[in-house]
C-alpha cells in the first residue's frame, strides 16, 4: 500500500526507516518530511495543517494508510476532517475528541479523575476564580507546578519555587502568556521521582505496548537549565522493572483505554504517557497522543515486528493477541542542537560529516544550495544500538562528535544516571 506520514522531525525520520521495512509499503510519502526522509520516500511540500492539501495529496499518490507524527494536526483535527472523505483510508492517529488527552490539560486531569488514574492533585484555575488560585498558592509550599491548558510547544509548564513569582506567573499566563493556551491554568503538586516514557498503539479497545524510554528534557548536563524538546533517550529503562510493568498497566494503561471506550472516545493511534515513578508507584505527569520525540527514535529501531502490519491489525480490530517483538540490546539517542537552543539561535550553518548513517535521525536539517545546512534548534538525533547503555551511548557520542556544524551542542550524560 502507499503510505502517507505527517511530519518533518526526528520522530518521523524514525517513523519512516521503521515503515519502508516493511514489504507491505509500496510508496511512502512523508509531507512535508525532511532530507533525511527524502532518502526514504518522496517528500511533498505541504505543512501539516494543511488539510486540504493533504485530501489532494490522499487523492493524486492514492493513499491507503495516513500515519500522523505530531500532536498539532490531531488536536486540529485532522482525522475527523480526513476520514468522512476516504472511508477506506487507514488512519494512525486519533480525532480531535480523543487529542483532547494531550491538546487540553483541564481535560486530561479530569479524565484521570474520573477513571481513578494516579495523577498529581490539582486545582483549574481561569480568570474567574483567580482568587482560588491565589489561595491555593499561598496556602501551599513550593515548588509551585503552573500548567497552560492548551499546547504549548512544550513550553506551557512552569516550575517555581516563589510564592510571589507563582502568584505573578499566574496572573501572566492567565492574561495570555501562552495566548488562549492558557486562558486555564492548571496548578498541580509537585511530584518527586523519576520521569519515564510508555507508549502503546491503541485501536480504543485493546492495545500493544511498545518499549518504554526514558528522556532528557533539559538543556544542561546534570539536567539543568531550560527544558528542552528533548535532548536525548535511551530505551530500555532498566527500574521500569516486572513489578513496575504492572502498576503501569493495571493502574494507568487499562484504565485509561477503559475509560476512553467507556465515554464513547474512539481512539486509534498512539497514547504517549508520561509517568512519574513517586517511591515504587507511577503517577502520569501528562498524556500525548502521539509518540515522543525523541523517544520514537530509541522506540522505533528497537522494534522487530512489522509496523506497518501492526497498523493494519490495529485498523481491523486486532490487536488483542498481537506479539510484538522487540530487540533486547539497548538504544541510546543524543539530540544535537544549535547554539542558543531552546531560546534563539541562527539557522543556515553547513553541517559536514556521516549524516546519512542509518540510525542518524534527520530533525532542523534543509539542503541550501547543494549543502546541507541547519534548520532548527534541534537539528539530528544520533541513534546507536549496544549491548548496555555505555557501550550504545559512546558509539552516539563518537558520531556526535564527528558531525560538524558552527555552534553545534548536545549533552554527554545521556543514560549516565541509569548505570548502577
Ligand atoms: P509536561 O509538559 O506536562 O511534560 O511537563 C514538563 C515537565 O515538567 C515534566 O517533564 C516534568 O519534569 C515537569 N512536571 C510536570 N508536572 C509536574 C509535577 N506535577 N511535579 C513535578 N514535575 C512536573
Ligand atoms: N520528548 C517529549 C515529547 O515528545 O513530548
Amino acid at each position: 500500500m502507499n503510505i502517507l506520514l505527517v511530519g518533518s522531525g526526528g520522530r518521523e525520520h524514525a517513523m519512516a526507516a521503521k515503515i519502508v521495512q516493511s514489504p507491505l509499503c509500496d510508496k511512502l510519502f512523508i509531507a512535508p518530511g525532511n532530507p533525511g526522509t527524502e532518502n526514504l520516500g518522496m517528500n511533498i511540500d505541504l505543512g501539516v495543517s494543511d488539510f486540504k492539501g493533504l485530501e489532494k495529496a490522499i487523492l493524486h499518490h492514492n493513499i491507503e494508510m495516513l500515519v500522523v507524527g505530531p500532536e498539532v494536526p490531531l488536536a486540529e483535527g485532522i482525522r475527523d476532517y480526513i476520514e468522512p472523505l476516504f472511508p477506506n483510508l487507514m488512519i494512525i492517529g486519533p480525532g480531535k475528541l480523543g487529542a483532547q488527552l494531550e491538546s487540553s490539560k483541564a481535560f486530561s486531569k479530569r479524565f484521570m479523575q474520573r477513571h481513578g488514574i494516579p495523577t498529581a492533585a490539582y486545582i483549574e484555575v481561569n480568570q474567574e476564580n483567580i482568587e482560588v488560585g491565589i489561595h491555593y498558592l499561598n496556602e501551599h509550599q513550593g515548588p509551585y507546578v503552573l500548567k497552560a491548558d492548551g499546547l504549548a510547544a512544550g513550553k506551557g509548564v512552569l516550575i517555581i519555587e516563589n510564592n510571589g513569582e507563582a502568584i505573578s506567573e499566574l496572573k501572566n499566563m492567565l492574561s495570555g502568556k501562552f495566548g488562549t493556551a492558557s486562558e486555564t491554568v492548571i496548578i498541580e503538586q509537585f511530584l518527586s521521582g523519576i520521569e519515564f516514557s510508555v507508549f502503546v498503539l491503541t485501536d480504543g479497545k485493546d492495545y500493544v505496548l511498545l518499549p518504554e524510554a526514558k528522556d532528557y528534557k533539559r538543556i544542561g548536563e546534570g539536567d539543568t537549565g531550560l527544558n528542552t524538546g528533548g535532548m536525548g533517550a535511551v530505551s530500555p529503562v532498566p527500574f521500569f522493572d516486572a513489578g513496575m510493568k504492572i502498576k503501569v498497566i493495571d493502574r494507568i494503561i487499562r484504565p485509561t483505554i477503559e475509560g476512553l471506550e467507556s465515554e464513547d472516545i474512539p481512539y486509534q493511534g498512539f497514547i504517549f504517557f508520561g509517568l512519574i515513578d513517586v517511591g515504587g508507584d507511577p503517577y502520569v505527569i501528562e498524556y500525548n497522543c502521539r509518540m515522543g520525540d525523541p523517544e520514537t527514535e530509541v522506540v522505533f529501531p528497537r522494534i522487530e515486528s512489522d509496523m506497518v502490519d501492526l497498523f493494519i491489525k490495529s485498523g481491523v480490530g486486532k490487536l488483542s493477541e498481537y506479539q510484538l517483538l522487540t530487540n533486547p540490546l539497548t538504544a541510546a539517542t543524543v539530540m544535537l542542537v544549535s547554539e542558543g537552543y531552546p531560546d534563539a539561535y541562527e539557522k543556515g550553518k553547513v553541517i559536514t560529516g556521516d549524516v546519512d548513517k542509518p540510525l542518524v535521525f534527520h530533525a532542523g536539517t534543509r539542503i541550501l544550495n547543494g549543502n546541507m545546512v541547519t534548520n532548527g534548534g534541534r537539528v539530528m538525533a544520533l541513534t546507536s544500538l549496544g549491548e548496555d547503555i555505555p557501550s550504545a551511548i559512546k558509539n552516539s557520542l563518537t558520531l556526535a562528535e564527528s558531525i560538524r556544524f558552527e555552534g553545534k551542542y548536545y549533552r554527554r550524560d545521556i543514560g549516565l544516571d541509569l548505570i548502577s
